[in-house]
């Protein structure tokens, strides 16, 4: 049988299931990451099903969303993830050490290797040719503690790439293109594989853009094969050893196929607020500009860092312009100061931030009110940014550079004409210095892993009981992202291992009102439209609600992470069989289910509406193992019974 890429890592690491689309599969993972802020949670997880050691080939776990250290609540984050980090034999890279993804991708990730990420954009690691899923932090716990991970089998689209890049065009404007033609919901239960001799003109950091943002397609991963271009990159970080080279067989079956002219492509830009809303460049020309943001785990590699430097060389940032710049890691930033970027830069009168999420993740440089920011990273959702009323777009790191020193949003095909503007090559040798990487101690005994008071337990749960009932607590609309659910921003970062805190801000960004009144009345059920939970893997957006006491979510569809994560800490997620019954709810209606047990081995469920006496049928679109997690009341419940 001639297989695909995905098709091969699969079958290498299937444990339960088949490659039969749809049909449930469990795989065995090598590798896993964790960041800080979703990092807490998967080791306090990981600490309660009480394994000794990590059971998989390499862990790491990174700190590089929260590092403002305003008090002490993120250095105690820090020093827990870092002592339980050497207790269990997991890798732990220092603050200051670079993104997660930037990071696994130049000293960690394997081709052909499975990886799992407490993180939405560990799909980065498909650009090295690894099939890399981001998964809430207790599904991570458990493939740390040696359990398989379970997805429906996706169908597999080709992404057919031809031809090469004009200058001022870049890897962004491939995944751009992708997000135009697909939207953020059209990669929902797909893997997108890079095929086409276009492959062989990318670099494994550009690559690694693309399978990046595939995340913001909704998939659950991309990938491209591991060729010559994988090894010339593994050559350079030192690591030719871990180079395996893995291709599609020819005449391998795709379930879609799409095609993207690399010549034809022109700059692309995402508008607000969302990364599919997507246009020309050219479209915007002339928009004044009062912030410009370069890095994220999307775009601050070595290679996108250098084509910036080159454009601003010799020049300044335009007056009404705030140009910020966080390196993706310290490789980055060290061989930056080595060769004078840095200085080109510094020069420019760019502000250099630490190797970090930094702005990306809202943690400082919220633009004006009214603002208008381009940014090189990957999610432009209202508010994240820390500004409300700002505007953020979506950009590669030419139209940055480019607008950065006109002040205005500008095509750099435009701009970069008659300039001497060379392209970029891979460096024949990546600066190699591990120094913030903590090796594990090799016997776990003697280490003390200690607990700030940040550290709190996170809500336990029970078995299903066979009637739940409550009131609907809030209604809202289509595309609520897990930022709308469980705000991220600079003030609440600090408290991601602290539930109860962050339960006062649950959903306030769709209603001020939601915690006082889900307190008030003990729990009760969420209304959510199309896509509820898009946008991360943040456990948190179920975490929350479990310890608010809601008892399901009754969406017209879930986004594929969030949903999983709503059924590891067993809510309920619902669909309405009829669309037309989410209108007839109304705030405050007392809802409730009776014969849960029964019905869900049915998969459909009747939700009475008491207030209105009427009934709506809802399905629950799970699998037999997802079914046993929710009667348990959660993953850890389930995997506690069967140890
Ligand atoms: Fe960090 Fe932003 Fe990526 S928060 S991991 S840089 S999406």
């Amino acid at each position: 049988m001639k297989l695909t890429v995905t098709e091969k890592i699969i079958k290498q690491h299937l444990v339960k299931g088949s490659l039969n689309r749809g049909s449930e599969i469990g795989i065995k993972i090598d590798q896993t990451l964790t960041q800080d802020s979703t990092g807490t949670m998967a080791y306090l997880q990981f600490e309660a099903i009480g394994v000794d050691r990590v059971k998989t080939k390499r862990s790491v776990a990174y700190i590089d969303h929260n590092m403002l250290q305003t008090g002490p609540e993120n250095a105690d984050d820090h020093l827990y993830i870092q002592t339980v980090a050497k207790k269990y034999g997991i890798y732990f890279s220092k603050p200051g050490n670079g993104i997660c993804h930037q990071v696994h991708l130049e000293r960690f990730g394997i081709p052909g290797q499975t990886l799992l990420g407490s993180d939405s954009h560990t799909p980065t690691a498909g650009g090295l040719g690894m099939l890399a899923i981001g998964a809430g932090g207790l599904d991570v716990a458990v493939a740390m503690a040696g359990g398989e991970y379970y997805i429906n089998m996706p169908q597999i689209v080709k992404v057919e790439l031809k031809g090469e890049l004009c200058l001022g065009v870049s890897a962004k404007d491939i995944i751009l293109e992708v997000l135009r033609r697909y939207t953020v919901k059209g990669g929902v239960n797909k893997i997108f594989e890079y095929c086409g001799e276009g492959v062989k003109n990318l670099t494994v950091p550009e690559r690694a853009t693309i399978t990046n943002m595939g995340a913001e397609l909704g998939a659950t991963t991309s990938i491209f094969p591991s060729d010559e271009v994988t090894y010339e990159f593994l050559k350079a970080q030192g690591r030719e050893q871990d180079f395996v080279e893995i291709k599609a067989d020819e005449g391998a079956h795709y379930d879609e196929e799409i095609v993207i002219n690399l010549n034809q492509l022109t700059p692309l830009i995402a508008c607000p607020h969302s990364p599919d809303n997507v246009v020309t460049v050219k479209e915007l020309e002339g928009k004044k500009v009062n912030q410009v943001a370069i890095g994220s785990c999307t775009n601050s590699s070595y290679m996108d860092l250098m084509k910036v430097a080159q454009i601003l060389q010799g020049k300044t940032i335009a007056e009404n312009i705030s140009l910020v710049i966080s390196p993706g890691s310290k490789q980055v930033l060290n061989m930056l100061a080595d060769n004078g970027a840095l200085s080109t830069m510094i020069k420019a009168g760019a502000r250099v931030l630490e190797c970090g999420c930094g702005p990306c993740i809202g943690m400082g440089q919220a633009p004006n009110t009214n603002g208008v920011s381009l940014r090189t990273f990957n999610r432009n959702f209202k508010g994240r940014s820390g500004t409300v009323s700002a505007d953020v777009y979506l950009i590669s790191p030419e139209v940055a550079a480019v607008s950065a020193l006109t002040g205005y949003i500008t095509d750099p095909i435009t701009y970069l004409k008659d300039k001497k503007i060379n392209a970029i090559d891979m460096p024949k040798k990546f600066f190699i210095n591990d120094n913030l990487i903590i090796s594990p101690a090799p016997e776990n005994n003697d280490v003390e892993v200690i607990r700030g008071p940040n550290i709190k337990p996170f809500p336990k749960t029970e078995p299903l009981k066979d009637k739940v009932g409550g009131k609907t607590l809030i209604k809202v609309g289509d595309n609520i992202t897990t930022d709308h659910i469980m705000p991220s921003n600079a003030k609440l970062l600090p408290f991601r291992s602290n539930i109860p805190y962050l339960s006062e801000y649950c959903l306030t960004p769709c209603d001020s009102d939601f915690p006082k009144r889900a307190k008030k009345l003990g729990g009760g059920m969420i209304i959510g439209g199309i896509n509820y939970g898009q946008g991360s893997s943040r456990e948190h957006a179920a975490l929350v609600p479990l310890y608010l006491g809601i008892k399901a979510v009754l969406a017209k569809s879930f986004a594929r992470i969030h949903k999983q994560n709503l059924i590891n800490n067993g809510i309920l997620p619902l669909t309405f069989e009829s669309e037309k019954d989410y209108e007839d709810i109304d705030i405050m209606n007392d809802l409730a289910i009776e014969n849960i047990l029964e019905s869900i081995d049915k998969g459909v469920i009747i939700v009475k509406n008491v207030t209105k006496n009427v009934e709506y049928t809802m399905t629950l679109d799970v699998t037999e193992r997802q079914k046993n997690i929710l009667k348990a009341g959660g993953l850890l419940n389930l995997m506690k019974k069967y140890r």
